[in-house]
């Protein structure tokens, strides 16, 4: 692993784990008669969403939206595109989206909006990370792993310029 500042384990694989299953076990209770659609927001949440539904005794199905607006940068650019929608009707279902990480909040603000006008019979958002020090937009966060400090962090899916998203610990690279 090449890192060009002294990396430091943030949240390790334990805690990681240790708050996917908390939130599996809240999700599993909420969800106990329902078949949710959960929508995985592509890249960045791809390995907190394997760990995760591995966890949930659901009839549960699965779709995946792709949202871009870091590009290569650490600002977000305020500009939300859809890179890739979702597939599955909306109508009707119990949707619960997993994210990695809300951080200004204007990407899963926009994607709650745009899923929003498909009328899904709920709407929830289950986030690993939140950075509330952050926010320019309001976002109603369901169910949070770990609210987290104004720091860059890497890993476990989270990217700097597409690299260590394989990490499987989280990493900050500040001190
Ligand atoms: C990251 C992350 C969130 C978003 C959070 O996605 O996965 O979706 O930024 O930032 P915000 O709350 O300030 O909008 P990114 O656009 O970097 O794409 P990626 O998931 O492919 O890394």
């Amino acid at each position: 692993m090449v890192f060009q500042t002294q990396p430091k384990i943030f949240i390790s694989r334990g805690e990681i784990a240790k708050a996917v299953n908390r939130l599996a076990c809240e999700i599993n209770k909420d969800y106990q008669d329902k078949q949710p659609l959960l929508i995985c927001v592509l890249k960045g949440s791809f390995m907190f969403t394997a760990d995760l539904i591995r966890q949930l005794d659901l009839p549960l199905e699965l779709d995946f939206v792709r949202l871009s607006s870091y590009g290569a940068a650490r600002e977000s650019s305020g500009k939300v595109r859809v890179v890739q929608g979702v597939k599955t009707p909306i109508k009707g279902r119990d949707v619960l989206v997993i994210e990695d990480i809300v951080d200004t909040g204007i990407t899963i603000s926009f994607l709650l909006d745009y899923l929003k006008k498909k009328q899904p019979a709920s709407l929830k958002l289950c986030t690993l990370t939140d950075k509330p020090s952050r926010r320019r937009v309001p976002v109603p966060i369901d169910y949070r792993g770990f609210t987290v400090p104004n720091k860059f962090i890497v890993g476990y899916g989270l990217d700097l310029n597409q690299r260590f998203r394989n990490l499987p610990d989280i990493y900050t690279l500040e001190d």
